[in-house]
């Protein structure tokens, strides 16, 4: 097989003069494709799916849209444009013109960072490698395939970097990103909810909006990085972010909507028996997607995080918007604590406290959406309202851990907690029957599984009737 990568993969990165780093790649491709055949979409890989590529970074080329099957698609390497004058905006090196090249002090924390970020993009492919088996459309099986591709192209643009800057050690990096597999016992991925399964389109939709937009944070703490190509290809990347989390936002409002005609047609109590997933249920749903989302920012007070911070490798959300001096040293932040049975916000070290800031903006913008997925329920008329549990409810990781909340923030002992939590966490009852809804994919266009509404409108401008995958 003789192919040309630097015309086959699309790329800002001048890869046909970089001859080491074709190389690199052209090594680890077939590997990349042996992979996604084994861990992608269990199903329609040779079939036409209607998919935005990326053929450049300019508001044009970076959503260009047409049918092309999933092992065929151009996984692109691009990164946001450079500008000649940045700087290192945080930390200690504040001031200096951002890095080109890898600093030789923090090569190893720097390659950590990458490779845990890296990590979590083929990871998700994993997880929802079954869900096309029951699409509930073909618009959705299609949603599913683009965020697939797409986080395949973000581990592309994990691998790139591991490549392109570090070297042999990256290039080893870059193997142990496909050999780790989600789930497994052995070689599990790097963070625990990249290890939880993705059962069904229900989960799927939670996921989407809660732990994409992880990710979303994630990524735009590492595009404020001083090691100036991470913090462009993450730029680039938070574009394509944002449809994953419209997946998950519209997916859940659909749900919501069809719960609250059914909930209308034939009474509050018979949702269950219509074929749709009553209110309760999408609660639980969000109190479990929320709860172990949170655990991904890590400890409230970490020293690993303020050196991250120190060293300027990993800032905080929209850093160069915040008015304060970038340096952290002598300020506080309120961290919410428990204090004699109650829960307040404790002025702690800024610096130290990073991670729980990024949490915050995290749990805000969480907040918004659940905002709008109540108008659909008000709007038709229905007194009932999705919220957010508690930050302490359900954590694994973290200052809460070792307690036992409930989702409004009371405190109860063990036993009591286990005996209730089948209230406050989807029951193996909830899966089952969520998943009996979803036994089947409903293949034609414009039909859609009794349990969602169909999208207000589709991709791209086309109809919700539009052959999304050509079967
Ligand atoms: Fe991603
Ligand atoms: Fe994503």
């Amino acid at each position: 097989m003789n192919v040309d990568y630097s015309e086959k993969i699309p790329n800002n990165v001048n890869l046909s003069d970089d001859r080491r780093l074709k190389r690199a790649l052209e090594a680890w491709l077939p590997n990349y494709l042996d992979w996604w055949q084994e861990m992608g979409p269990a199903e329609y890989q040779d079939k036409e799916v209607y998919l935005r590529t990326a053929i450049s970074v300019d508001a044009k080329g970076w959503a260009n849209f047409g049918y092309v099957k999933m092992p065929e698609y151009r996984w692109g390497i691009f990164l946001a444009d450079k500008d000649e004058e940045r700087q290192v905006n945080f930390g200690d090196h504040k001031g200096d013109a951002a890095w080109q090249e890898v600093p030789g002090e923090y090569r190893g924390v720097l390659r950590r960072l990458i490779v845990t970020q890296g990590d979590t993009e083929p990871a998700s492919v994993e997880q929802q490698r079954h869900l096309c088996e029951t699409a509930p459309s073909l618009y959705d099986m299609r949603n599913l395939f683009q965020v697939n591709v797409e986080e395949g192209r973000h581990l592309w643009a994990m691998v790139y970097l591991l490549q392109g800057y570090f070297g042999r050690d990256g290039r080893e990096e870059a193997e142990a990103l496909l050999e780790r597999r989600s789930g497994d016992e052995d070689k599990p991925r790097i963070l625990g909810a990249f290890n939880e399964e993705t059962p069904d389109w229900l989960s799927f939709y939670m996921f989407t909006y809660f732990t994409d937009r992880d990710g979303k944070y994630q990524l735009a703490s590492l595009a404020e990085s001083g090691f100036d190509p991470l913090a462009r290809t993450c730029r680039f990347m938070l574009t394509e972010e944002a449809h994953h989390m419209f997946v998950g936002e519209t997916g859940v409002g659909r749900i919501i909507q069809r719960t609250c005609e059914l909930m209308n047609e034939f009474g509050p109590d018979n949702v269950r028996a219509n074929g749709g997933i009553d209110l309760p249920t999408l609660q639980r749903y969000v109190n479990f997607h929320f709860s172990v989302s949170q655990d991904l920012f890590g400890s409230e007070l970490s020293t690993n995080a303020a050196n991250y911070y120190t060293m300027g490798l990993k800032g905080r959300y929209d850093e160069t918007k915040i008015d304060d001096d970038h340096n952290l040293k002598n300020d506080a932040y309120p961290v919410l604590q428990l204090k004699q049975n109650s829960f307040i916000h404790v002025d702690q070290p800024a610096l130290t406290s990073v991670n729980e800031r990024l949490r915050d903006d995290y749990a805000e913008d969480c907040a918004r959406g659940v905002r709008r997925w109540n108008q659909i329920i008000k709007r038709a008329g229905i007194d009932f309202q999705i919220t957010l549990p508690h930050r302490a409810f359900h954590r694994a990781i973290g200052d809460f851990s070792e307690i036992d909340v409930d989702p409004w923030g009371n405190i109860h002992n063990r036993a009591d907690w286990e005996h209730h939590q089948h209230d406050w966490l989807p029951t193996d009852e909830d899966h089952a029957f969520v998943h009996s809804l979803m036994a089947k994919p409903v293949l034609e266009p414009g039909k859609y599984a009794n349990y969602i509404a169909p999208p207000a409108r589709g991709i791209n401008n086309q109809s919700v009737d539009f052959e999304y995958v050509r079967l």
